[in-house]
């Protein structure tokens, strides 16, 4: 799947977003390695501090139903739904990522006329993973 193809995926996503309180729609979308995409968006609550991002929703979704092995994954956000700039993933969604993909996994940044492609190793450098623990 091309990145635009998951982009529309996470697109479709973002239109699912629960975000009363900060009105940023956030919309991601995880090609898993068995060809399957998990869509998620941010879900936002009125205590603040329980909120969930759209990549972790992802993310989630996947390893909650037993697949752990991902190819790429695409995000767009805006203000009311509306695509402007990049909507990168926060610190915590990258220390998730770390945890179930390599270095070299790619992350599709879209936004309102095209995409930026980034790696995790790059949005997250010398960072600490599973094997930093054996
Ligand atoms: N948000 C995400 O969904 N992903 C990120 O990585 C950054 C932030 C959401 C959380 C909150 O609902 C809104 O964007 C504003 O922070």
């Amino acid at each position: 799947m091309n990145n635009e193809e998951l982009l529309t995926f996470a697109r479709h996503a973002m239109q699912m977003s629960y975000s009363p309180y900060s009105n940023c729609k956030v919309g991601a979308a995880l090609l898993a390695k068995n060809g399957k995409v998990y869509e998620g968006c941010n879900i936002e609550n009125a205590a603040y501090g329980p909120t969930m991002c759209a990549e972790r929703t992802a993310i989630f979704k996947a390893v909650s139903e037993g697949v752990t092995e991902f190819e790429k994954i695409a995000i767009v956000g805006g203000k009311n739904g509306v695509e402007d700039g990049l909507y990168p993933p926060c610190g915590v969604c990258r220390q998730v990522m770390r945890e179930f993909c390599s270095l070299d996994f790619p992350v599709i940044l879209g936004k309102k006329d095209g995409f930026v492609e980034t790696t995790l190793e790059e949005l997250l450098p010398y960072s600490f993973g599973p094997e930093n623990l054996n």
